[in-house]
């Protein structure tokens, strides 16, 4: 049996897919009040059971893993992430899981000042102190993320706006992570490993711009404006303080990153693990075709 911990986000979602397509059996936490125990929850396989849990609660989380052997862990960015999967940690070593693999991101192996990834750095130094098998995967940021937000964004002269400079970013499909997620956790050997997940190629947003102008057959444009108007425009479409600090925090990673530094880099996880090319931008593009603002 495989815990799946944050099932309803991309990665979680195809993830459940993918290992219920290779027969493995599947638990996926949901919050209370989310999905009754036993049933699917919404937009998941039938065949998924689910299990109701809290990362802020150690003792559901013990509850979730009985009889579990393996635990994926992901959850959204929050100011107390840390400590919760420090809880879902500490939670599979009581119960004796045999191997947890964790959703990370690019960049956590070294040090940083963006919280979103010095977060993630601690939990996964925690995890490797831990003495718990594990596996740790390390996506890129998410190319969904265009079409989610970006097209959205883009305003009547057609340009949108962003804090990204010149950089070059790897982004990657969150299928493509979801994929290599179920390898770690169904190949034997796994144990150890880290894996960096990346796209094919990487990508300014001068270059997502360009791409966008083919997709929507007409002119897009990127500007790049200073952190203070992109955390403006943030709170402005409600989000926190905490999320948009930590999401300037992370453009300013990518900016000092440039157009070679450690986002740029492509790794080969995705066709070395899965046989197959990662997606690219235009593939996405072409496969929410057509698309419209
Ligand atoms: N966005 C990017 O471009 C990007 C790039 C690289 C890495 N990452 C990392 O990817 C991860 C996922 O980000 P996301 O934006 O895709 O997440 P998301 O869509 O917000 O999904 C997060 C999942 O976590 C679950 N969750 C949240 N709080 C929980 C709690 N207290 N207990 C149990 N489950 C909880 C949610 O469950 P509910 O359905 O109940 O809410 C949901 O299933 C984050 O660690 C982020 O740092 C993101």
């Amino acid at each position: 049996m495989i815990l799946v911990i944050g099932g309803r986000s991309k990665i979680g979602a195809a993830l459940i897919t993918e290992l219920l397509d290779r027969g493995e059996q599947v638990r996926a936490l949901v919050r209370a009040g989310e999905a009754a125990d036993g049933q699917p929850a919404d937009g998941q396989p039938a065949a998924a059971e689910t299990v109701t849990g809290d990362l802020a609660d150690e003792g559901s989380l013990v509850t979730a893993m009985a009889g579990v052997e393996k635990v994926f862990l992901l959850s959204s960015p929050h100011p107390d992430a840390v400590g919760w999967h420090r809880n879902a940690i500490d939670a599979a070593r009581r119960t004796q899981v045999q191997l947890l693999v964790r959703s990370s991101i690019l960049g956590a192996d070294r040090e940083t000042p963006a919280e979103f990834i010095s977060a993630h750095t601690s939990c996964d130094r925690y995890l490797e102190d831990s003495g718990l098998p594990c596996v740790i995967v390390r996506p890129n940021l998410f190319l969904q993320n265009v079409p989610e937000s970006t097209i959205g964004s883009i305003d009547e002269s057609g340009t949108f706006y962003a804090d990204a400079g010149q950089a070059r970013i790897s982004m990657v499909d969150t299928r493509d992570v979801a994929a290599v997620a179920a390898v770690a956790l169904t190949r034997p050997g796994q144990a150890g490993a880290h894996y960096d997940v990346t796209g094919p190629e990487a990508l300014s947003y001068a270059d997502v711009a360009a791409k966008l102008t083919g997709a929507l057959g007409r002119p897009v444009s990127y500007a790049d404006v200073p952190d203070d108007a992109v955390r403006q425009a943030l709170l402005g479409a409600g989000l926190t303080e905490w999320f948009a600090a930590a999401l300037t925090g992370l453009y300013q990673d990518y900016r000092r990153s440039g157009t070679d530094g450690y986002a740029a880099q492509v790794s080969d996880t995705v066709p070395r693990l899965t046989g197959r090319p990662a997606r690219s931008l235009d593939d996405l593009l072409k496969e929410l075709a057509p698309l419209s603002q």
